[in-house]
């Protein structure tokens, strides 16, 4: 185990500020940094952090998904992947106690228990930030209340064999517990030092909204961060009243889905295609004209920047306002050594691929 650190709790924007200015990195107003090149070439893209919300935990616009770990990538698979993500220059990875409970025999726990293994047996725990969720239904217990969630940070250190979390999402609403008794649960947790920063997934703007004023009101830690669905295809739970919120609260936002299960890498095009992958069937549904010219745009813009299909719908997410990094999946370090070359192709984006991208994605 590691030694259970002490985090800042306030005056974090300074301190990320003044963290900054020793490394000579800048933050724009997005909170977004990034270090200026002396000779010209182009830096690692893994370099640029982006700010979370208000805390002072700072990560790479790509994080690594883990919901692949016990499913569609084994023990084996899974170590050479975050192996190759780390060597890239990320750090951030993403997990859920209830991974990889959907397939046969698994019980939950089997993507937090290989990521933990892999930070046991590389020592590399302090170069992680570490990302998971409790609040989805696992064998015996589920949702938000403060008996709940005791339990389920306690069994997810377990499995991830550390004794701290970098941040921990209710990973769906539970209209059944008010949020003041999440929140103060979550209150002393990370008084425990067991979890530094918290976030919300799958919650509407106005479920935000109510846990935002219930903090203020109480003197709750907030939601720092929020994780909703985003991609080319799927634009309609962010974009709108979340994005504006998140804004305007200055909340972190990683999307998840970024490749829509891999329809966006152009690897399915037709009814045929789909038995290429365990996951062929949840991309059924983007087969048809608007996600073809989706593809049709994606596969323009890659061929003007040299690029994989993949990559480009990375970057456009990466570009886009009120996000803080696409969180994507990977079953192969092939896979992932395309995907990591998305933050730097973000940076080359032109204003003519980004009115492409958007055109062609119009509902
Ligand atoms: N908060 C939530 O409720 C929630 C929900 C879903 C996901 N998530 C998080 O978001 C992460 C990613 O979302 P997602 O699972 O929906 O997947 P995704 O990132 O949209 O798609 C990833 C899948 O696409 C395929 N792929 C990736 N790179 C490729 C490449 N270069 N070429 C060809 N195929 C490639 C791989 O699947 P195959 O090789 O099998 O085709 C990979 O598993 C998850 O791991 C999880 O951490 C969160």
């Amino acid at each position: 185990m590691h030694t259970r650190r002490t985090f800042l709790t306030s005056t974090v924007a300074a301190a990320v500020a003044a963290a900054l200015v020793g490394c000579g990195r800048s933050a724009d107003d997005n909170g977004r940094t990034s270090t200026p090149s002396t000779t010209g070439a182009a830096e690692p893209a893994a370099t640029d952090k982006r700010r979370i919300g208000r805390s002072d935990i700072a990560i790479s616009p790509l994080v690594l998904g883990g919901n692949v770990f016990g499913w569609t990538a084994d023990r084996e698979r899974s170590f050479e992947i975050l192996d190759r993500f780390v060597e890239a220059g990320f750090e951030t990875i993403d997990t859920a106690d209830v991974y990889s409970r959907w397939v046969p025999g698994n019980r939950g726990g089997e993507s937090e228990t290989i990521i933990g293994e892999w930070m046991r047996s590389r020592g590399n725990r302090d170069r992680i930030i570490l990302i998971t969720k409790g609040g989805g239904e696992m064998e015996d217990y589920k949702g938000l209340s403060a008996a709940t969630l005791q339990r389920a940070v306690d069994a997810s250190l377990q499995r991830l064999q550390t004794d701290y979390i970098d941040i921990y999402f209710s990973h769906f609403p539970d209209p059944q517990t008010p949020h003041e008794e999440t929140l103060a649960a979550y209150q002393k947790l990370i008084e425990a030092g067991k979890i530094r920063i918290i976030g919300a997934s799958n919650f509407t703007a106005d479920q935000v909204r109510q846990a935002l004023d219930v903090a203020a009101t109480n003197g709750l830690p907030r939601y720092e961060i929020l994780q909703p669905r985003y991609n080319l295809y799927d634009r309609g739970d962010f974009e709108g009243p979340l994005r504006d919120l998140a804004i305007a609260e200055e909340l972190g936002v990683i999307t998840y889905s970024s490749l829509a299960s891999g329809f966006l890498t152009g690897k399915y095009r037709s009814e045929a295609d789909l038995s290429q992958s365990q996951r062929g069937g949840s991309v059924a549904r983007y087969l048809n004209e608007r996600g073809m010219r989706i593809l049709d745009a994606l596969d323009d813009v890659a061929r003007r920047h040299n690029a994989a299909p993949a990559d480009v719908a990375l970057a456009w997410i990466i570009v886009r306002e009120g996000v803080t990094a696409p969180i994507a999946s990977a079953t192969s370090v092939e896979q992932l050594d395309t995907l990591v070359r998305a933050p730097a192709l973000a940076k080359a984006l032109t204003k003519e691929d980004l009115e492409q991208l958007d055109q062609a994605s119009a509902v």
